[in-house]
């Protein structure tokens, strides 16, 4: 794992950005509404990011609950940090693959779109089976980026940028290859939703965002003059009236036998 899991502070500004908008905080109730935690519950949240994930997740956990988050970002950390200020949440500085807890010490755990940065999955999925208690559960949810689409003038410039943007974690289609995984760790998959964005404006959304951070990725991975002339037309489209934005991620609710 590089420093900051990749994530330094434009970057972690950036997700916290895309987090305030509408469809990430649908996005964020919808995984705890499958996770479904239980007041008392002790849930750890892997990856926590700017911090959203468990300062919500508090809320569901009653008096005697607590939430504690990990993340490998210490930008991150510190945006999350503003955001958890209750005696029932704790930040710690951790990596996925390598967690620093006790065994079975957690009922339930989330961990939404960290997977797929991950070189080392088998490691995060054994450690994330270690960490949780007999029975206990997780929300684990990852993107297929091949579910990503733009209404856009020119498809085979589109389609340059989004294999340039796929570079930008090591598994971007663990949306759709995880069961596997979950399987070979020892974990069972109890089911599998998917959860789709769609918009159809720029302004303050998802979609926004998200062209913003894919051209922003793809002028300096890629061929600069593609991203800027995709990113000009997505801008035109949304001009007209026109824009089209749609991607799905998948959530795996998985339990360890108890
Ligand atoms: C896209 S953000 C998701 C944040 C949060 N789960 C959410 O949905 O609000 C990915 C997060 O995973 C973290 N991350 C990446 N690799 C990690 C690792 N090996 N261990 C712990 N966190 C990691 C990053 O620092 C970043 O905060």
């Amino acid at each position: 794992m590089g420093d900051n899991a990749g994530f330094d502070e434009t970057e972690a500004e950036g997700v916290e950005a895309l987090y305030t908008t509408e469809a990430a905080e649908r996005r964020r109730a919808f995984v705890r509404r499958q996770l479904d935690p239980n007041p008392g519950e002790s849930v750890l949240s892997i990856g926590c990011g700017p911090g959203f994930e468990p300062a919500e997740l508090v809320e569901t956990v009653g008096d005697a609950g607590r939430v504690h988050a990990i993340d490998a970002s210490q930008p991150m950390l510190e945006l999350a940090e503003r955001r958890c200020d209750d005696e029932r949440v704790t930040l710690a500085h951790g990596d996925a693959t390598d967690l620093p807890l006790e065994d079975a010490s957690f009922d339930a755990a989330t961990s939404v779109q960290v997977y797929e940065y991950l070189t080392e999955l088998d490691e995060a999925l054994s450690e994330l089976r270690r960490v949780l208690r007999p029975g206990g559960r997780a929300a684990i949810y990852a993107t297929d980026w091949e579910s990503l689409v733009w209404n856009v003038t020119d498809r085979a410039r589109s389609n340059r940028v989004a294999a340039t943007w796929a570079g930008h974690c090591a598994r971007p289609h663990l949306g759709s290859t995880l069961r596997k995984p979950l399987r070979n760790a020892g974990l069972d998959v109890e089911r599998i939703e998917p959860f789709t964005v769609v918009e159809t404006e720029l302004q303050d959304s998802f979609a926004g965002y998200m062209r913003a951070i894919i051209r922003s990725y793809a002028a300096e991975h890629g061929d600069a003059d593609d991203a800027e002339a995709w990113g000009d037309d997505l801008r035109d489209r949304d001009d007209a009236g026109e824009t089209l934005f749609s991607l799905t991620a998948f959530l795996y609710l998985v339990s360890k036998p108890a």
